[in-house]
């Protein structure tokens, strides 16, 4: 839900509430001594162009007597003075304040409770341990700058458990600063959102909150007429407490605008969503991102969202989506091997735990033995993740080890536990379906289980029913499947058919069936067999292949046509 970190300075009062006044007062004293230029200024006052073109730009505030001095050189009256010199206090003490804070943050206490997440994504607060991911937030953040309004919503892709959500919120969130996209964009507004069942609700309660209105009108609004949800942004710029206004010096970039984190966009698809929703949803989106409403003639909003690959095809069904597509898409994709030691020994280090080399190079192995041939894939981090957790929790005063880890199971145990908490959470229909599911995604072959992909609508198809989404959207959010862009799930780790005993329970009459099927392969030629009637199957065997053959027929997925 809307993240709004301690850096989102929006709120009225505070440091943000006195420099915009301040700013505001300077902007308009300017303005009404016909916009005298800052050399004109620095020749009556004596304060520095180069000072006095931050000060008007909203990029820093006098202090008291540099305020008055510089009120003074426009004229202004003795109670304006006043003003500039009483609002420059209040930023003078918020200033101290907030060195106040600096100096606790230099001697950096260590995290505050466990410094790995587990299975969840990271949220802004997490920014602090979030490692691994300074490339990609750079990268990112590069692609907003050379955004053009044209494109609309810049596209955040990759597949379930990427890290997708962690990057928006952590990444560009958490690392939103004074400069990091523009000039002053710390002042903006800025929002995460998920579309939840009720996207247009969700986006009138955060556009109304921003705007200072009531939400209730907001949604009618958005309802009757989403195209025009720009306005809305637009409103919610004008209210926003901010330190540049349009005239006066303020650089282009220093224009504030609406920063709207959409994260899993993909929810539109897989909630139960009324499909006039969803698409008033999408035309509100696009023209906050695409109408001019700023002084320069840029759009208000920068929207950023974040969609698993395998429903961009769906999305790609709206003409905005496409081409929010066409325009290029920010990739989210694995992390090299020096990231990953950033991941694992990263947030130890912000708790004041050093993790020892060869526990990362421990951790790091089993996961790509695990994995891909090459490097880790996007199932690695989940995994990663929920381990260094597990060992976190159950630590020594030995800190964190190799032995630590080996006692935890390693990535084995983690899989099995996460598995069967999703499990857990299922209904006696889900169970079943959950059962299906995992067989269908599984074969065995000569005695061994490997895993099966297999696309959404030919699981849909094996299992007959509706709810068989549902279900792998269950354990999709655990990231023990995924769902890759061409809609194929997978199950996530081929440590949950190592470790997962309740799938090799399910999978036990596999095995039962592979040797009967190659029984029946081998007895293939009883009638070539002169119809020996000692090759009939009798009592106990031919209960054990009418129950296969009802297996196979029920399950045709999970067999290999040979077995059919
Ligand atoms: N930089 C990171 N370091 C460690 N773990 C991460 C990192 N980014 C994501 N994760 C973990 O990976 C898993 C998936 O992340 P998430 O952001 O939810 O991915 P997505 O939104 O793409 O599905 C979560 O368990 C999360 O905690
Ligand atoms: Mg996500």
């Amino acid at each position: 839900m809307g993240t709004h970190g301690d850096t989102a300075i929006t709120t009225s009062g505070g440091p943000v509430g006195d420099h915009r006044r301040l700013h505001d007062l300077l902007t308009e004293l300017r303005r009404r001594s016909g916009a005298l230029s800052l050399r004109r200024i620095n020749s009556v006052c004596g304060v520095f162009v180069g000072h006095l073109s931050e000060i008007f730009a909203g990029k820093t505030a006098p202090g008291p007597d540099v305020a008055v001095k510089i009120a003074q050189a426009l004229k202004a009256t003795d109670r304006e003075q006043a003003r500039a010199r009483f609002y420059a206090d209040g930023v003078e003490a918020d200033r101290s304040a907030q060195r106040a804070g600096d100096t606790r943050r230099e001697r950096r206490p260590g995290w505050d409770g466990s410094p790995y997440l587990g299975l969840p994504p990271f949220e802004e607060r997490h920014a602090r341990i979030f490692y691994g991911r300074r490339a990609l937030t750079a990268r990112l953040l590069d692609r907003l700058r050379g955004h053009p309004g044209s494109a609309g919503v810049l596209l955040v892709l990759g597949p379930s458990g990427a890290g997708k959500s962690s990057l928006l919120r952590a990444g560009l969130m958490g690392s939103w600063a004074h400069d990091s996209l523009a000039p002053g964009c710390q002042f903006w507004p800025r929002r995460v959102i998920t579309p939840t069942s009720k996207p247009l609700r969700q986006l009138a309660i955060h556009l109304a909150d921003l705007a200072g209105g009531d939400a209730i009108s907001a949604h009618e609004a958005l309802l009757a007429n989403p195209g025009q949800a720009h306005l809305l942004a637009g409103q919610a710029l004008t209210v926003a407490d901010r330190p540049p206004g349009p005239a006066g010096d303020a650089t282009a970039s220093s224009v504030p605008r609406l920063v709207l984190v959409v994260d899993q966009l993909e929810e539109l698809f897989t909630l139960a969503i009324d499909p006039g929703e969803r698409d008033r949803f999408l035309t509100a989106l696009h023209s906050m991102a695409t109408v001019p409403v700023l002084p320069d003639g840029r759009p208000g909003a920068l929207i950023i969202a974040g969609i698993r690959g395998d429903f961009l095809d769906q999305a790609m069904a709206f003409p905005s989506v496409r081409r929010a597509a066409e325009a290029g898409v920010v990739a989210v994709g694995a992390m090299t091997e020096s990231e990953m030691r950033e991941a694992i020994a990263g947030p130890a280090a912000e708790a004041g735990v050093r993790v020892p080399d060869d526990l990362c190079t421990a951790v790091l192995d089993d996961l790509r033995e695990r994995r891909l041939p090459v490097g880790f894939d996007s199932g690695a981090l989940p995994l990663l993740s929920q381990v260094m957790f597990v060992m976190w929790q159950t630590r020594t005063a030995a800190g964190l080890t190799v032995e630590g880890y080996h006692r935890t199971g390693g990535v084995a145990d983690i899989v099995r536990t996460s598995a069967e908490r999703v499990y857990d959470t299922l209904d006696a229909d889900q169970e079943t379906l959950a059962r299906q599911l995992f067989l269908h995604l599984t074969t065995v072959t000569e005695g061994k289980l490997t895993s099966r992909p297999a696309t959404r609508a030919a699981l849909r198809a094996a299992t007959g029913s509706d709810e068989t989404n549902l279900v792998i959207e269950a354990f999709a959010g655990q990231r023990l499947l995924t769902v890759a862009d061409n809609d194929l799930v997978t199950i996530a780790h081929e440590e949950l058919l190592r470790s997962w005993n309740r799938l090799r329970d399910w999978l036990q009459p596999s095995f039962t069936d592979q040797a009967l099927h190659q029984a029946l392969t081998d007895d293939q030629n009883w009638q070539q067999r002169h119809r020996d009637p000692s090759y009939l199957y009798r009592g106990g065997r031919l209960v054990a292949v009418d129950d296969a053959v009802r297996r196979w027929t029920g399950d045709p997925g999970q067999h290999p046509p040979s077995t059919r």
